[in-house]
């Protein structure tokens, strides 16, 4: 019987991008056999620029039955899967704010030893993905984590191109999630399932 592992799929979103790809990610990491919780990082923006972009409006009310993170969360995770858009090549101030609060768990040694990982979309192809991944990764490094990324392992990775993880190009928002990135999602939650369960088996091995 393979060992059990947990997966928690973290992101925010503000119109929706990220948003499909979380879903996409948590449903392929329980098909890979994981026990999986998709969460998402708490809104901070104020009400008033919700709805002045109906995209945003509407990601709001599609994500309500998904369950606000907390720090329950990465205490129950093996693994965790980071998602967040591109902001400016950074991620959003929404999900750092939820890492933010993560320093007691830090220091109490909590967050090291688990696999994690990330995803990311951007306006634009040059706009930052890869940027955006290795700040979500600077701070992986401070947790004692253990990144497994995708890298170019699969043959699908040389047509996204991108190593870092599952990036997608959203245009203005016209450029929905497609087959290609769909299967870079399906390819990273399977090498992250894969490789947190043989961590941890190999662990436990040790004794
Ligand atoms: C404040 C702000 C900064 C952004 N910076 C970038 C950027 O540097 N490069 C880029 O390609 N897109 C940038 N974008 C566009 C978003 O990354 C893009 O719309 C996002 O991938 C959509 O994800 P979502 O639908 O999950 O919110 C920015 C958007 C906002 C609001």
């Amino acid at each position: 019987m393979p060992t059990p592992v947990n997966v928690a799929v973290i992101y925010y979103s503000s119109t929706g991008t990220v948003a499909t790809i979380a879903r996409a990610m948590a449903g392929d990491a329980e098909r890979a056999g994981a026990h999986v919780r998709l969460r998402r990082a708490a809104e901070l923006a104020p009400q008033a620029a919700i709805d002045s972009n109906p995209a945003w409006a509407e990601n709001v009310t599609a994500t309500a039955d998904i369950p606000e993170v907390s720090q329950d969360d990465m205490a129950w995770a093996d693994a965790v899967i980071f998602g967040s858009p591109t902001r400016y090549g950074n991620i959003t101030a929404q999900l750092k704010q939820f890492i933010d609060t993560l320093g007691g768990m830090w220091q109490a040694g909590q967050l090291a030893d688990k696999v994690y990982s990330g995803f990311t979309s951007t306006a634009t192809a040059h706009g930052g993905q890869e940027s955006t991944l290795l700040a979500l990764y600077n701070t992986i490094h401070h947790f004692g984590g253990i990144l497994v990324t995708p890298g170019y392992t699969d043959p699908t990775k040389f047509v996204d191109g991108n190593p870092y993880g599952t990036s997608h190009i959203a245009g203005q928002g016209d450029i929905p999630v497609g087959e290609q990135t769909l299967t870079a999602a399906r390819v990273q939650a399977e090498r992250v399932v894969k490789f947190t369960r043989a961590i941890k088996a190999g662990l436990a091995a040790e004794g």
